[in-house]
């Protein structure tokens, strides 16, 4: 049986480390902001963005919420967002995505200040990525890095297989392990032959969005498998990864929930703080 790589206990040390450097902030009279802006109402993102709220409570982030109807247009969704760059009390600014079809997110995106962009989206942050060069880390691939590193998961040399090539986390992701001497192969819909590759891999991140998606058939022998899928099975929450027959080959593996979701919120706290020292000097 695999172990569970428990992103709940990692999460929870980081937002730990998280609250102990925000109170200290405080006492120095630094306070820690983070506007979340949601457009439209999107279920899913209603979930998330609650989520995120309630992270920032628990370690002493100051949260500001705009929940846009969805016929804001984008003219005054950069409004917003310019008026937040310029708000000394915001020291991170998050446009929950997807938008709403008639907005351009990548417009959206390039109007966040660089050094209050918590995603790590806006086009200057992602080629510091690419350079190594960075400040904030895209929260997603992120905190996939600190689950290996919490349990001692070494990526240099190994083989790492990514499925999914979004900007979000399949792109970041490969990045991140590249960043570690992984060998990296990206892997996509038009993928030929995709479970020989996948088969090959040490470390198999699956970031698909299907139920189901990666079977034990795909799976190498002691591999460790990253599920980011976030699925509804039968109104179920669940992930890409078929859990119950991986989970009997693979050597490490992460639930859904439970595993890679509870990390992407930490590291959005930890990112935050980063800023907030970074525009106070610290
Ligand atoms: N939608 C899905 N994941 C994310 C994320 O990490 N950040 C933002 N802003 N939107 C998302």
């Amino acid at each position: 049986m695999s172990k569970i790589l428990d992103g709940k206990l990692v999460s929870k040390s980081l937002k730990d480390k998280v609250a102990q450097e925000v109170a200290a902030l405080s006492e120095d009279g630094i306070t820690v902001g983070l506007a979340v802006i949601l457009v439209g109402d999107d279920p899913a993102s209603q979930i998330y963005v609650n989520n995120k709220k309630n992270a920032c409570d628990a370690v002493g982030i100051k949260s500001f919420e705009y929940r846009l109807d969805a016929n804001t247009t984008q003219d005054e969704l950069i409004s917003l967002i310019k008026t937040l760059n310029s708000d000394k009390d915001v020291n991170g600014i998050l446009c929950q995505l997807p938008l709403p079809n008639h907005i351009d997110e990548q417009a959206v995106i390039a109007a966040i200040s660089p050094q209050k962009d918590v995603d790590a989206f806006h086009i200057s942050n992602v080629g510091r990525i690419m350079l190594g060069n960075f400040e904030f880390l895209p929260c997603t691939p992120a905190g996939i890095i600190h689950i290996l590193d919490f349990y001692g998961i070494d990526i240099e040399g190994k083989n790492c297989v990514v499925i999914g090539r979004s900007n979000i986390v399949g792109k970041p992701m490969a990045m991140l392990l590249l960043h570690r001497n992984g060998t990296v192969t990206i892997c996509h819909s038009k993928t030929k032959c995709l479970s020989e590759i996948t088969r090959n891999a040490d470390i198999l991140v699956s970031a698909v969005g299907k139920a189901g998606f990666l079977t034990a058939d795909m799976v190498k022998k002691g591999a460790v498998v990253i599920d980011v899928g976030m699925n509804r099975y039968n109104g179920k929450l669940c992930g890409d990864v078929c859990f119950e027959e991986i989970s009997k080959i693979a050597g490490y593996i992460t639930p859904v929930p439970g595993g890679v979701g509870p990390m992407t919120i930490a590291v959005l706290m930890n990112n935050t703080l980063t800023a907030a020292k970074i525009q106070n000097g610290r």
